[in-house]
């Protein structure tokens, strides 16, 4: 289904799923077209997460949630699913390994396959992971509402990768804040890294901007840095994959360089993210795994030779950026202040 979109209407869903059925808006089309693809079998889940048509780390964990749903409903009978459950979640969890937000959701669901009971543990199973959605939702608008504290109207700012709904499913992460100080605080400027290998920032974070009339400037990413050397640049804006115990971040790949710049211009650097992204059994972000994707995305992207063909690459997909470079840590529970994060006592529940 290819629907034309227009800048004025902000309709947009990433995911949405009616009884067996995941239909998500395939994010490697964008800004192209604006194509929906249905899935109905697990591969098809497992594909869609691994090649990005559902990315960012909130958006991955609520696809894989009703991923569980699209493999195990089908079940002849509760005993049938709950046995073929651990392989479901095993596959599922080995699509992407460093948003945690992933392992996160397929724990919640594993919680909930275990207390499923006859006759109705279909519609328990979907309304649980329909649950981790709408949480997810709400999480946003408690973020969203915390971020807008640290901004003030006609705020020139920096943002990397793509973190907007495109991301969660609901309002967004550092995107989402950014959307909402442009509604409730005006004059905002937003520079969008364009974000390599893969693009979010040029292809999905402007293409989110547009949709919500936002003002905005694609840079390539390593024109962040001149710009902050320019002046007028007030604040910088990320989201993340896995955010460790002392409040190291791992976030898409050039984060931690766009903080390494912030710090040296004296601009505030703030993370945004559910504490669903929070790995507290890490105490630094040297336990975070780094997925490494492959180097045709870097000498070849979208088909385009960039580099002879025989041109080594390497492509990790995610940087981790040390907590003494962030400002702060924005998430539904309120606004944590560095240099030093104890996130083990700072988070309640
Ligand atoms: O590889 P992606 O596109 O899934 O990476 C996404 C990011 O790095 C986002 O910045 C992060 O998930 C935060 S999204 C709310």
């Amino acid at each position: 289904m290819t629907v034309r979109h227009s800048t004025a209407a902000p309709r947009y869903d990433p995911v949405r799923y009616e009884r067996g059925r995941l239909t998500v808006l395939d994010q490697t089309r964008l800004p192209r077209e604006t194509v929906y693809a249905a899935l109905t079998e697990l591969d098809q889940v497992e594909t869609a997460i691994r090649t990005l048509q559902v990315r960012g780390a909130p958006l991955i964990g609520i696809a894989a949630a009703y991923g569980v749903c699209i493999a195990l409903a089908g079940s002849p009978s509760l005993a049938e699913a709950q046995r073929r459950a651990p392989a479901v979640l095993a596959r599922l969890a080995a699509t992407r390994p460093t948003a945690v937000n992933l392992s996160w959701a397929l724990a919640r669901m594993e919680r909930a396959i275990a207390a499923l009971r006859e006759p109705d543990w279909r519609e328990a199973l979907e309304a649980e992971a329909a649950a981790v959605h709408r949480d997810g939702r709400a999480q946003d608008a408690r973020m969203v509402s915390h971020g807008l504290a640290l901004l003030a109207p006609n705020a020139r700012v920096i943002t990397h990768c793509n973190t907007g709904p495109l991301a969660t499913g609901g309002l967004g992460t550092a995107l989402g804040v950014l959307i909402g100080a442009h509604g409730k605080l005006g004059g905002l400027h937003v520079y969008v890294d364009e974000t390599r290998p893969r693009w979010q920032g040029a292809h999905l974070t402007t293409w989110e901007l547009a949709q919500h009339g936002v003002p905005h400037t694609l840079i390539c990413d390593g024109a962040a840095a001149a710009l902050m050397q320019r002046g007028g640049i007030h604040s910088v804006w990320v989201g993340a994959d896995r955010i460790a115990a002392n409040g190291d971040t791992a976030n898409k790949v050039g984060t931690y360089g766009l903080a390494v710049n912030a710090r040296h211009h004296g601009l505030p650097f703030y993370v945004v993210a559910p504490t669903s992204t929070f790995d507290l059994a890490l105490d630094s972000g040297a336990g975070i795994p780094i997925e490494e994707r492959s180097p045709r995305e870097v000498a070849a992207p979208e088909g385009l030779l960039l580099a002879p063909p025989e041109t080594p690459a390497w492509n990790p997909a995610f940087d981790v950026t040390p907590s003494e470079l962030i400002s702060a840590i924005v998430c539904e529970q309120g606004v944590f202040r560095g240099p030093k994060y104890d996130l083990r006592k700072d988070i309640a529940g």
